[in-house]
């Protein structure tokens, strides 16, 4: 029978080795059950030989006894902080300095994600994990080492032949965002505190004095640099190689990073991660670029509090706190009533933002939200603005309720709210001046009848003015009644009536957009249109018909049903037709087999620019591609321009193939040949 000290160490070897496969090459060549076991293992042999157990065994993670206070440990090499850039420019002049500095003609660079965690400062003595240190001012740290026995991707012992007598490593340990989102719906369900952000999270994570809660925190920890390193044959000479050595011995290093050479090829990174940047599971907030060659990094030198030889380019802020200034309610085209938060404008995400929905009554109580109040704002990619949570400390004296209104804010009917819906609705229909309103706005929008020069402000009057009490109503306007409106004058009232003639001709999917029936989307109105072929063939079909259709189900089936047994809307459609509303008669081309991209469904997400993002579904479309809106696992590809947001997300997490707008057209030209 083997030694139990033999067997030991044999299982902690193997744990070393699993835990490396798992952690930092996203391999694990066994199951978590396997794993699970010979962890059990060591665990009995360990509580049946206790002499046997050493502060590296992997079994030492586990949260040991509470602390009373956090040591202080003071740092062999100062832990500097970094400058930073806002734009290209400051780039192009950082790489002036150093060029100058050190005399070189190109330098390499090395580009990593700017992880937004907490740093810290790790120590191994012969390969086993002795310390761990908060950066603190620099010079002094807390010693939280066994916080960060706690966290599963730091190994507890180096593996490999290079292991050196002394390493210190600085990085970063951060939550990542499905740990943390778990992590705040468990706080939610046990009537917790949720955390802010990831980084919070992190923060609040390793500063617990009982190391059995870290425990129960899902950080993880990407490694940046070396500080001392003592007792190793030919020490690397420059970052990559560096970084590379790390991660052959076990630490988790970036797998983002790049080494290239000069501002532009940094630039180019930049924008490379910034369209990817919402896709990942980790908040970065900006670009590190770091001089590759130690030799040269010794040429620079540090001032007082940052390295020459490294700079951190920021992205724009995706959480900035503003103050709510008000809260209204908003009737949208269905009747629901939306509160709206208007804010103090404030810039995020690279826009300025002044106003964020709420969406219902559910979520300002869930927000305990206040008139007053600050929040924190988020706007990541596309995503539109949300109040993530209330900074209660600073909430004013006196700040007031939010009383959610009992009758509708436009027309003073009662509002109702369907069993099992968060939204409270206005039932009055186009009775209610702001549902016709919104009718309206819909009708001639972008993506419906697209009418150039139809505003909110105009819309207003011609409701006021009675000139318009029906969509169809605007195919009569008499150009010589419109220019006397205000702010109107021959020429717009000229320049209208011609967009409006000129949207006569149309598709039926956007006609039946437009119409804007309830949960009838673009994508389903499309469908309804290919599947059907003919208004008429629409307006007569029956529930069993329309959920024949790609996504309609039994509610939008009742809809479309609904919205077509109602005298009312059949007379507008009706007239409309009337007034000369016509498309060309629908060829079903998805449904062709011969077309080129038939059988094959595409998102396009994010901001594109040889052609609009609207072109360039018509023009997948017309090579018989379905066009859809969000990315599943039916997803074929999935074109992404810069700023696109949780679809990219999306498709990294179901390994959808992307393409950016430069491969997509190169895809479209190959088609087409
Ligand atoms: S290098 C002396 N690389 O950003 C240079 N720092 O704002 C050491 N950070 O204190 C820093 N990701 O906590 C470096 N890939 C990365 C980083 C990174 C995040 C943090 C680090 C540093 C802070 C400076």
């Amino acid at each position: 029978m083997t030694e139990p000290s033999a067997r030991i160490e044999a299982l902690r070897d193997q744990l070393r080795v699993w835990a490396a496969e798992y952690y930092q090459a996203d391999a694990p060549s066994v199951s978590d059950s396997e794993y699970d076991r010979a962890f059990q293992e060591l665990l009995q042999l360990e509580a049946q030989f206790p002499e046997l157990i050493t502060p590296d065994s992997p079994s030492q993670r586990v949260g040991a006894t509470p602390l009373k206070g956090f040591p202080t440990v003071v740092h062999r090499e100062p832990m500097l902080s970094l400058d930073n850039a806002f734009s290209a420019e400051d780039l192009v002049d950082f790489d002036r300095r150093v060029r100058e500095r050190a005399d070189i003609g190109r330098v390499r660079y090395v580009c990593e994600p700017k992880l937004d965690g907490i740093a810290v400062s790790l120590v191994w003595e012969g390969g086993v994990f002795t310390q761990a240190a908060t950066r603190g001012d620099g010079h002094r740290g807390e010693g939280i080492t066994e916080n960060i026995r706690t966290i599963d991707a730091i190994p507890m012992q180096l593996i490999g032949p290079d292991v050196p007598r002394y390493l210190e490593v600085r990085g970063e340990v951060f939550m990542p965002r499905s740990g943390f989102e778990a992590l705040n719906r468990r706080a939610q369900v046990e009537g917790g505190k949720p955390f802010v952000n990831p980084r919070n999270a992190a923060a609040g994570s390793l500063r617990q004095l009982d190391s059995r809660i870290t425990r129960q925190r899902p950080l993880a920890f990407c490694a940046y640099a070396v500080g001392v390193v003592e007792g190793v044959d030919n020490p690397p000479v420059n970052h990559d190689a560096a970084m590379a050595w790390l991660g052959a011995m076990g630490i988790p290093v970036s797998e983002h990073r790049a080494v290239v050479e000069g501002p532009e090829a940094c630039e180019a990174y930049y924008d490379h991660l910034a369209a990817r940047r919402d896709g990942l599971d980790f908040d970065i907030d900006g670009i590190v670029y770091k001089v590759d060659d130690f030799a040269q990094r010794t040429q620079l030198g540090a001032v007082s509090r940052a390295p020459r030889w490294a700079i951190a380019r920021k992205f724009p802020a995706q959480e900035e706190i503003t103050r709510v200034l008000d809260v209204e309610f908003q009737v949208g085209r269905t009747g629901a009533v939306t509160p709206v938060a208007r804010l103090e404008p404030v810039f995020v995400g690279g826009v300025t933002v002044s106003n964020a929905t709420l969406h219902n009554a559910d979520e300002v109580a869930r927000l305990k939200l206040h008139i007053g109040d600050s929040v924190v704002i988020r706007r990541a990619g596309d995503v539109i603005p949300q109040i993530v949570s209330v900074v209660l400390e600073r909430r004013p004296p006196g700040a007031a309720n939010i009383n959610f209104p009992e009758s509708c804010p436009a027309c003073t009917s009662p509002l109702m709210r369907a069993e099992g819906e968060a939204v409270w609705r206005c039932d009055a229909g186009l009775v209610c001046p702001a549902q016709q309103r919104a009718a309206i706005e819909h009708f001639v929008s972008r993506r419906a009848m697209d009418i150039d020069g139809l505003g909110e402000k105009l819309v207003d009057q011609l409701l006021q003015t009675e000139l318009v009490q029906n969509v169809a109503d605007l195919y009569e306007l008499d150009p010589a009644v419109l220019a006397r409106l205000d702010r109107m004058g021959k020429k717009s009232a000229a320049n209208l009536v011609a967009a409006i003639d000129a949207s006569r001709e149309t598709t039926l999917g956007r006609f039946i957009y437009a119409l804007g029936i309830r949960e009838v989307g673009e994508a389903t109105a499309r469908q309804l249109a290919a599947y059907f072929a003919s208004l008429e063939s629409i307006m007569a079909a029956t529930a069993d018909q329309l959920q024949e259709v790609d996504d309609v189900g039994p509610v939008v089936a009742q809809h479309v049903q609904g919205f077509f047994s109602e005298p009312r809307n059949r007379d507008t459609v009706s007239r409309l037709v009337g007034l000369g509303i016509h498309w060309p008669v629908e060829t079903a081309a998805a449904g062709s087999d011969d077309a080129p991209l038939s059988g094959e469904t595409w998102v396009v997400t994010g901001k594109l620019e040889a052609l609009s993002r609207e072109q360039a579904e018509e023009r997948l479309r017309g090579l018989g591609a379905k066009v859809a809106t969000s990315v599943s696992s039916k997803t074929t590809v999935v074109v992404a321009g810069p700023g696109a947001g949780s679809k990219l997300k999306k498709a990294g997490q179901l390994g959808i193939p992307v393409l950016d707008e430069q491969a997509f057209l190169a895809r479209l030209g190959e088609i087409s040949e």
